[in-house]
Formats: structure tokens, C-alpha cells, sequence
């Protein structure tokens, strides 16, 4: 059964983050300057099971953020998506988690805003097209995306199972 949280979550991450693009996209195109950061998620490289529509909205992020990028790029407008794995703010409460076990696990193993910050910065004053935020993520990317996505997404639903029974 659908959530009443999912439909403005997909509003919020997909139909927002376009019409925002397009509006400030076409005023730094008029002006050929501009850059534009988006946030997306290491989550959006995979299929993430109970989490699967904040996933898949992850990866309309990166990949509307890279064909952008291709636009805009010849008016001297950067478009640079971050992927950033868990960090520590308010996000868990805000998306209902109630396992304590997955809390702490996301706690344990997130990045500091201030960090992640710091990656966007740095990612935008040097043009990337995605970066992902921290060597662990970095590293989990990495090997996620030499692993079938088929058998990818049945690890997955079973590790986030796991952490969240
Ligand atoms: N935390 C993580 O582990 C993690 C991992 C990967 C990616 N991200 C991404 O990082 C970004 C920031 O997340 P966070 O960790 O800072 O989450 P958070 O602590 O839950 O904060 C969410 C932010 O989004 C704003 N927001 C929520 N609904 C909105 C709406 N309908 N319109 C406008 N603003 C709205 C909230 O504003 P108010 O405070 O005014 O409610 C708040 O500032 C998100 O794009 C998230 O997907 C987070």
C-alpha cells in the first residue's frame, strides 16, 4: 500500500528539483553563468527495497543532473549532482524509521552535514558532474555497480530487512 508520504516525497525530490532547474537553468543560461547543485543519494545507484520510490527518485536526480549538465554546459552553466550517503541529521525521524537498530547503524556510519557541505563546495568550485560524498561511499558505489543489478537488489532487501526488523 502506497504511503501518504511517497507522492510529495517523489513532488519534492523529482517535479521541484525540475521546476527549479528549469526556472534559475534558463535565467543563468541568459546570463552564461551559473551553477546549479543537486542533491541526490548512493542510493540512487541502486535498487533499494523499502526505501524503492526515494531510490528510484535518487536516480532521476543523477540522471536528469548529468543530461542537464550537457545543456547548460555550452552557456557556461555547471550542473554537478552530489551523492551522499547517510548523514547525520534529522532524516531517519522524518522518514518514519522506527528500528532503532537502523538508526543507529545510520548514525554510526553517517557523515556530518558539514562534511557533506564541504564535498558540495568543493564539487561545485570544481565543475564535477556527480560526486560521491566520502571514501566508504565512494568505495560502496563502486562495487555496487560491478555487482547485477538483479542480485544487487535481492542483497539489498535482504541487508535493509535485516536492520530494520
Ligand atoms: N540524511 C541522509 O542520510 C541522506 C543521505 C543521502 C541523501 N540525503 C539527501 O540530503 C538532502 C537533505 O536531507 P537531510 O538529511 O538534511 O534531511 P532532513 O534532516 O529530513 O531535512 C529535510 C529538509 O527538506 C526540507 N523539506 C522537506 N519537505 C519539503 C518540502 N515539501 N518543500 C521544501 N522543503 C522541504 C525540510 O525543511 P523543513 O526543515 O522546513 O521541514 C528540511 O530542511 C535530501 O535531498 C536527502 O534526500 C540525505
Amino acid at each position: 500500500m502506497l504511503q501518504d508520504s511517497v507522492i510529495p516525497m517523489i513532488h519534492l525530490n523529482i517535479i521541484s528539483l525540475t521546476q527549479l532547474c528549469a526556472l534559475f537553468g534558463s535565467q543563468m543560461k541568459e546570463r552564461r553563468s551559473g551553477s546549479i547543485l543537486n542533491v541526490g543519494s548512493i542510493a540512487g545507484n541502486q535498487p533499494t527495497s523499502y526505501f524503492a520510490s526515494y531510490a528510484a527518485s535518487k536516480s532521476y536526480v543523477l540522471n536528469y543532473s548529468l543530461a542537464l549538465r550537457h545543456e547548460l554546459s555550452p552557456y557556461n552553466v555547471h550542473v554537478t549532482c552530489v551523492q551522499p550517503g547517510y548523514i547525520r541529521t534529522a532524516f531517519d525521524d522524518n522518514c518514519n524509521v522506527v528500528s532503532e537498530k537502523y538508526k543507529k547503524f545510520s548514525h554510526k556510519n553517517g557523515m556530518t552535514a558539514l562534511a557533506v557541505a564541504k564535498c558540495c563546495v568543493s564539487s561545485v568550485l570544481h565543475k564535477r558532474s556527480y560526486v560521491r560524498a566520502g571514501l566508504t561511499n565512494k568505495i560502496a558505489a563502486f562495487v555496487s555497480g560491478l555487482i547485477p543489478r538483479n542480485f544487487l537488489a535481492w542483497i539489498l532487501s535482504i541487508s535493509v530487512r535485516s536492520m530494520t526488523k
